[in-house]
């Protein structure tokens, strides 16, 4: 073996070596799981099977279905964690039947230490449609049984847009959090307890500072393992092979990932510029969006829904982006809409390039137009009104005639611009 091996296994050794005077006192409450590589279950929490009661804070009490933990709430809502992160105080929970919407009912979180975790929450309407044939992005396909469909729609979703006749509208919900509802049969849940979030936080555990009167918290290291010193060589001696073997591996992976990503990039160009000249409308994260406009460096306007920049697709196309503020509604309800718009081709209308619904992040990627808005000829307070000749005025009122024509009658799904 290498001098400088040995050397650096000394150290490790010695470190390894380290008592830990707290040791001494076995843990009342060590932690616990249900299954080998579960959610690891500590305070505040506590396993009704494999520890006591006075581990926890109360209502954080969680017991195993099969392999499975479980988290029961009022009302007899009973969810499976996923995963625990104690540091962020969140719970990732799921239905144990792939079906939040039907517990949605039932949850009253008053009661309960747990608050939702996604704060973007809306009011939904239910409606139980017998026959229907409209869109059906909003359709909940695990409480619709045969011969009826249940539908949500937010409460101030315009209804008169939609054709109802064959539902009788069921009940109503109220602050129902946005991410139930995109049916992945995900559900974070957050609690509060600061000064143990603060502890995770800083690598070490929490626990009661005296277990029999259960009044205050305390941070304490995280318990070390006291194996034989076999074991230890052993782990010295694996830390030190898979560090070099990690640094050889690391070295290939970055020569071999710094292409990839490359490459990926350029693909991906690539498609942006296919789509641009079939007249489809990309999708694009915000991230291409913040490349887009150059992190958002050349403002073009302002309203109040909306920022507008300008950006570079590529060297010769240049577009508008309009970022939307108020994104606080369904995010597929957006897509439909950009779907409705990317079928709109007329000389005179202005084309959608693409757009960008990347969380609540909404964007609107236009085609770019060099001569400005006409608002700043026609305004007299902008500019002169009489730096466009007559014929010129005439030429512009014919061609947006000609675009709204083809917008109310000419185009497959007709559009009424107010
Ligand atoms: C748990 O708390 C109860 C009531 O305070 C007490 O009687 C019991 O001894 C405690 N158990 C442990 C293990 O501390
Ligand atoms: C939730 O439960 C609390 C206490 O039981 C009750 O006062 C409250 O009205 C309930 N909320 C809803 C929305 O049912
Ligand atoms: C929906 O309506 C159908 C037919 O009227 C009925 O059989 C069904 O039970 C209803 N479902 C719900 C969840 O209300
Ligand atoms: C749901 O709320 C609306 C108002 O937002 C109300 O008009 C309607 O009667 C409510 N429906 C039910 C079933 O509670
Ligand atoms: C909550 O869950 C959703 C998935 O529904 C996830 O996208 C989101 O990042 C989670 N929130 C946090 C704070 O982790
Ligand atoms: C915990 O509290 C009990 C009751 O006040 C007290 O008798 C005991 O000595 C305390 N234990 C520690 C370790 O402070």
């Amino acid at each position: 073996m290498d001098l400088s091996v040995v050397g650096l296994l000394m150290l490790v050794l010695v470190g390894h070596g380290v008592g830990h005077p707290g040791q001494l006192v076995p843990d009342p409450c060590p932690e616990a799981s249900c299954k080998k590589g579960g959610p690891a279950i500590r305070f505040p929490f506590m396993l009704k099977e494999k520890q006591s009661d006075n581990c926890s804070y109360p209502g954080f009490e969680l017991s195993c279905d099969g392999k499975e933990t479980v988290l029961q709430l009022p009302n007899s809502v009973k969810l499976y964690v996923n995963k625990i992160d104690y540091a962020s105080q969140l719970i990732f929970a799921a239905d144990p039947d792939k079906c939040l919407p039907k517990q949605l009912r039932s949850f009253n979180l008053s009661t309960s230490p747990f608050q939702f975790g996604d704060k973007q929450q809306d009011d939904y309407a239910f409606f139980n449609c017998t026959s229907w044939k409209g869109d059906t992005y909003q359709k909940l396909a695990c409480l619709s049984g045969p011969g009826y469909d249940i539908f949500a729609y937010r409460s101030d979703y315009l209804i008169s847009y939609t054709d109802l006749t064959s539902c009788t509208k069921i009940y109503n919900l109220s602050s129902v959090p946005v991410e139930v509802m995109r049916q992945e049969n995900i559900l974070n849940l957050t609690w509060s307890m600061q000064a143990c979030g603060v502890c995770e936080a800083q690598g070490k555990f929490c626990r009661w500072k005296n277990i029999s009167t259960r009044l205050e918290t305390e941070c304490y290291d995280r318990p070390k393992s006291n194996e034989g010193i076999r074991k230890k060589i052993a782990a010295a001696v694996a830390t030190v092979g898979s560090f070099l073997l990690l640094l050889v591996f690391f070295a290939a992976y970055r020569v071999y990932s710094s292409d990839k990503a490359a490459k990926e990039n350029q693909k991906r160009i690539e498609n942006f510029l296919a789509d641009y000249k079939a007249f489809k409308p990309t999708r694009y994260t915000y991230a291409d969006i913040k490349r887009i406009t150059n992190e958002f460096k050349d403002k073009l306007g302002q309203g109040a829904y909306r920022t507008v920049f300008k950006g570079q697709l590529s060297d010769e196309i240049s577009v508008a982006v309009k970022i939307l503020n108020n994104s606080t509604g369904n995010g597929e309800e957006f897509v439909n809409e950009v779907g409705t718009m990317g079928k709109i081709h007329h000389v005179n209308v202005i084309r959608l390039v693409g757009y960008c619904a990347d969380g609540f992040r909404r964007a609107l990627v236009y085609d770019y137009l060099s001569n400005e808005s006409l608002e700043k000829f026609i305004s007299s307070e902008h500019g002169d009104a009489t730096a466009l000749s007559w014929e010129k005025l005439q030429d512009i009122a014919l061609c947006m005639a000609k675009g709204i024509e083809y917008l109310h009658q000419g185009c497959d799904q007709r559009i009424l611009h107010f």
